[in-house]
């Protein structure tokens, strides 16, 4: 019998939590929490296998990439069906633009845009609700620069839950709030950036019994893990150098790093690939305690970047985003708005499409390379975090779309002239 339970996630504490149903901080330390598990009987070397043979099952949850692992999150009473919409089993491509942008002989990108609302929270979320509807809850809620909003909508609406989300005022893409509200959810407009939406979202949470689904929700974690297992799995289990992932409230990067910790732990992989974060310059409080040496994290109170996804200035999660680092050996990067444009463009002359904080992966990692940090043959995966169409704003406004576009009337004399002068004078 497997047993999981919520323990803090400071090594320095690791308190079994006592208090039932959720609960986010440790009452005694106030770290973090995080899921345990005693697995028992468990024979991991054969998981492998029996992961493998559950794709194309008929089962919901053997179609999902988080559920056909579901022996690394035991945490549903096994006659529970998780809510899933197939989330997972993302495409792992190779990106030869991009690498040669980035100074590297080869990259691949594991693309999370290609989910069921379009980013990598569906991983995460198909296992918190699920935990929600375990509790009983009656309304799930979060603060969120917009993913994870759409995500929480969609994941709410199938198990029948109310979901309210807290949002900046006109700081979120229009098309992530266009899907919350296409779901049902319903919108608070609240403070000018992500840290206050979650602010006060976690003041009055705990007195109306609202179910949190950000990234400090131990459960959310759990799914969002399985990326890094379905990732070595496509790989045939061979284990990259470096995997990059953008930074913003580094619930990702802490959930890779809980995945490889255990993984490791079961003796399935005999490597750790170095984690890499890359934040945005105007919203890079981890990279800049990461760069000074300080063990603190200084919030930044006035966070800017176009990638609104990353606009944060206090990310809850930085306590386990470091651990991950250490324990990895990797290391943390900032890059302007400037190099992530110019990033999801090399990646854009591959035919891959991303969203603004997606590309600051690349970006990072041209940094790095260009500092002597990384080796041109390393074998490298960035991980994307959402779909190309979750910020068409973004892409309007920086690919000059005017000057692009030509008007022609339909019925214009010398088409063909009017139309080879336009071409000609384009680069
Ligand atoms: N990439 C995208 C597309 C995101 O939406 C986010 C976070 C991140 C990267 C950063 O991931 O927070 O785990 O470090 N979006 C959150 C939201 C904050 O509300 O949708 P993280």
């Amino acid at each position: 019998m497997t047993r999981s339970f919520l323990r803090c996630s400071d090594p320095g504490c690791s308190r079994e939590s006592q208090q039932p149903g959720i609960s986010y901080a440790c009452a005694s330390c106030g770290g973090l929490l995080e899921v345990g598990y005693e697995f028992g009987e468990a024979d991991p070397g054969r998981w492998p296998e029996l992961w493998r043979g559950r794709q194309g099952g008929d089962e919901e949850a053997d179609r999902s990439g988080v559920w056909r692992f579901r022996e690394l999150l035991p945490f549903l009473a096994p006659d529970q069906l998780p809510i899933s919409l197939g989330e997972g089993s993302t495409p792992l491509v190779s990106s030869a633009q991009a690498a040669s942008w980035a100074g590297l002989d080869r990259l691949m990108v594991k693309h999370q845009g290609v989910n069921p609302t379009g980013s990598f929270k569906d991983l995460g979320m198909t296992a918190c609700i699920s935990h929600a509807v375990s509790q009983r809850a009656q309304v799930v809620a979060c603060a969120s620069t917009g993913n994870t909003s759409s995500s929480m909508a969609a994941y709410a609406a199938r198990a029948g839950l109310r979901a309210l989300l807290f949002v900046p005022e006109g700081a979120v893409s229009s098309a992530k709030l266009a899907q919350a509200i296409d779901f049902g959810a319903l919108v608070i407009e609240t403070g000018n950036n992500f840290d206050q939406a979650l602010k006060l979202l976690r003041q009055v949470a705990g007195e109306l019994g609202w179910y949190l689904v950000n990234s400090i929700n131990p459960y959310r974690i759990e799914g969002q893990k399985t990326v890094i297992v379905e990732l070595l799995e496509q790989r045939g289990w061979r284990v990259p150098d470096y995997v990059v992932v953008p930074g913003g409230n580094l619930g990702n990067i802490s959930a890779i790093g809980k995945g490889l910790m255990e993984l490791s732990s079961f003796g399935l992989i005999s490597k750790i690939p170095r984690l890499l974060v890359v934040q945005a310059e105007g919203s890079n409080p981890f990279f800049r305690m990461w760069a000074s040496g300080d063990r603190t994290l200084e919030p930044l109170p006035d966070p800017q970047t176009r990638a609104t996804a990353i606009r944060i200035g206090s990310p809850a999660n930085w306590t386990k985003a470091l651990r991950a680092l250490r324990w990895s050996e990797g290391a943390a990067e900032s890059v302007s708005d400037q190099e992530i444009e110019a990033a999801k463009e090399a990646l854009g002359r591959d035919g891959i499409g991303c969203e603004p904080a997606s590309a600051t992966t690349v970006a990072g990692l041209r940094k790095l390379r260009q500092a002597g940090q990384i080796e041109p043959e390393a074998d490298v995966v960035a991980i994307l975090t959402g779909h190309q169409l979750k910020d068409v704003d973004y892409i309007l406004e920086e690919r000059s779309a005017e000057d692009r576009t030509l008007r022609l009337e339909p019925d214009s004399q010398g088409a063909p002239d009017i139309l080879s002068t336009w071409l000609s004078t384009l680069s």
